[in-house]
């Protein structure tokens, strides 16, 4: 609907104030059905190579007036033909040669023999066969094989049929790293230090070259001839094509989850990997896909997810991106897939959706630019960990399932074993802090509340026999006539003081006595059996008596 109402507004406000677009040619949405196939990028032309086991076609998109989605204008070359030698084929690998018309072309799966060895294919003439130096790799099909700066191809991965077993059709998968020098033709297999051995091998995976290393990741590996796991977000193996080394290292941040059937290109920033689509892993049964945008920061190999603007495309898989200046072209692929008679039939696109990957928005045109591959200096790299002295080692500190060799990332802020064993400390540290505190505020209160109150007192209350313990001083009072005390014989004056020698403070003030701990507890005990209860609004006739003896003693100190 949406798309609908887009075309028929592009139409309108494209055919009525210019007529540039109309003049030239109506929309042409090229290829039907297209997957595993390779968009080239190529004066100004993105070139469909590959992606049909029927049509060898290679249609072209012209870019020097800009893209609009909505009515792309693909060609094919009014002359071009072919012969036997050349068949239409999927999941081969292709690149544009150095001058500036020819793209090198391999077959995947179909193709031809010569195709599968490599071949050349330009705009204006079709079809050649090449002149190939060095040591030819043997056919295989859903590798990669990616451009860097100095016109070589990176070669990576794939596999091939093998024959028939028991078990159906067998295949060889390969882990090797070769490159294709587009200025000489020549296939060259150098040796490739690994420090913590050689990742097994793996096929459709994506591999995008970033500053001149190569960054791999996704695909299928069989880890037996029998289990097949897909290769997750989690690593990304990283082959430095300059000096011939390779290390496959744990991702740090939001990693996206599995996928396979993925699209990933550049972005304008000059570190970064784009993501798009592609089918989840844990649901292969159906189509499970989505239309999230992924970036991977190949400086540190953390993985973000912006926040997109404008309408999201549909989710799709199996298609083919491109970078062109700061815009993410996707094309065809797929985006349902039905189930009939137990054969998955997908739903084809030819629909064409551009991602802005400067202001991370979708949109639905782009205009020409100058120097479409331009990247912006990042300032920063991909740095390789210091390899190990030992170079029997066969497995990373970071093992995944489907790649034993992966090394923790050292940029994981948190997970580092040192960090860890320093957070540990500090919270155990913290704790203790925490417990000594508490004991010390509790003493505190509990000696703030022992000197508080005398029924606090060490005996006050438990030591009912008078003894010595129980002579705490608590104040000093005016003695005044015992027989007013009261009939129980309890009270200010008791029994036991009589019975001992005379303290301190009776000596010194005339008249006057300590009241103790132990008087205090008899006078409390002696309350309970005061016939006189308790009233509101009126001191008890004891709490009387102490108040008059205390002003008493005050009189006499203070005439
Ligand atoms: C292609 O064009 C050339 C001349 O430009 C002509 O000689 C040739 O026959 C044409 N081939 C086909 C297949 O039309
Ligand atoms: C490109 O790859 C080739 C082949 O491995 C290598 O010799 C060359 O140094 C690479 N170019 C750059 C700029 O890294
Ligand atoms: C992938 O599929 C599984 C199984 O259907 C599901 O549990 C999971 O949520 C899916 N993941 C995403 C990211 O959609």
């Amino acid at each position: 609907m949406t798309r609908l109402w887009r075309k028929s507004l592009f139409l309108v406000s494209t055919l009525l104030p210019f007529t540039i677009f109309a003049q030239d040619n109506t929309c042409n949405f090229g290829a039907e059905g297209r997957t595993g196939f390779t968009p080239v990028l190529l004066n100004d032309h993105i070139y469909l190579t590959g992606g049909s086991e029927t049509n060898l076609d290679i249609f072209a998109l012209d870019l020097s007036q800009g893209l609009q989605a909505d009515c792309p204008q693909w060609s094919l070359p009014s002359n071009v033909s072919t012969n036997s030698q050349y068949m239409p084929f999927i999941y081969g690998v292709a690149f544009p040669g150095t001058d500036g018309k020819t793209i090198y072309m391999q077959s995947g799966d179909h193709g031809s023999e010569l195709m599968d060895k490599m071949v050349q294919y330009d705009g204006s003439t079709g079809w050649h066969s090449s002149m190939i130096s060095g040591v030819t790799p043997t056919p295989r099909a859903a590798m990669t094989a990616t451009l860097n700066s100095t016109g070589f191809a990176l070669y990576y991965g794939g596999r091939a049929p093998t024959g028939v077993t028991g078990n159906g059709q067998s295949y060889v998968r390969f882990n090797d790293f070769y490159t294709f020098d587009t200025n000489t033709a020549t296939f060259s297999w150098p040796s490739i230090t690994y420090g913590w051995g050689k990742a097994p091998p793996r096929f459709s995976h994506s591999a995008v070259v970033i500053q001149d290393k190569l960054f791999i990741f996704g695909g299928t590996v069989y880890v037996d001839e029998t289990t097949r796991i897909y290769a997750d977000f989690q690593s990304v193996l990283v082959f430095d094509p300059k000096e011939n080394k390779a290390v496959s290292m744990a991702t740090i941040g939001d990693i996206p989850p599995s996928r396979l059937m993925f699209s990933a290109t550049a972005a304008p920033d000059g570190k970064s990997i784009v993501v798009y689509g592609g089918l989840n892993t844990s649901s292969t049964d159906h189509f499970d896909s989505s239309s999230d945008v992924f970036v991977l920061d190949t400086c540190k190999l953390e993985w973000s997810k912006p926040d997109v603007g404008g309408d999201a495309p549909a989710p799709r898989a199996g298609h083919g991106a491109v970078t062109y200046g700061n815009y993410m072209v996707l094309l065809y692929g797929y985006t349902d897939v039905t189930d009939v008679f137990n054969t998955k039939i997908p739903t084809w696109t030819n629909a064409i959706d551009i991602l802005d990957m400067n202001s991370w928005k979708w949109v639905r045109s782009m205009s020409h630019s100058d120097n479409p591959t331009e990247k912006k200096d990042p300032g920063c790299s991909y740095s390789f960990p210091k390899f190990p002295e030992d170079t029997s080692l066969t497995e990373g500190d970071h093992p995944l399932p489907y790649d034993p060799t992966v090394v923790s990332n050292p940029n994981k802020p948190s997970n580092s074993s040192r960090n860890k064993g320093l957070a540990i400390g500090f919270a155990i540290l913290g704790l203790l802090l925490v417990c000594v505190a508490a004991f010390w505020y509790f003493r505190r209160q509990r000696r703030k509340a022992r000197a508080m109150n005398p029924r606090w007192l060490p005996g006050a209350i438990t030591s009912h026999k008078g003894g010595a313990n129980n002579d705490y001083p608590l104040f000093v009072y005016n003695n005044m006539d015992d027989k007013s005390m009261g009939n129980n014989g309890g009270g200010f004056n008791n029994h036991q003081d009589e019975k001992k020698p005379p303290r301190l403070s009776d000596e010194l003030f005339d008249g006057t006595r300590t009241y103790t701990a132990n008087d205090h507890d008899q006078w409390e005990r002696s309350l309970d059996q005061d016939p006189e209860r308790p009233e509101d609004g009126r001191a008890m006739s004891r709490h009387m008596d102490v108040w008059e003896r205390m002003r008493n003693l005050h009189d006499k100190r203070n005439p």
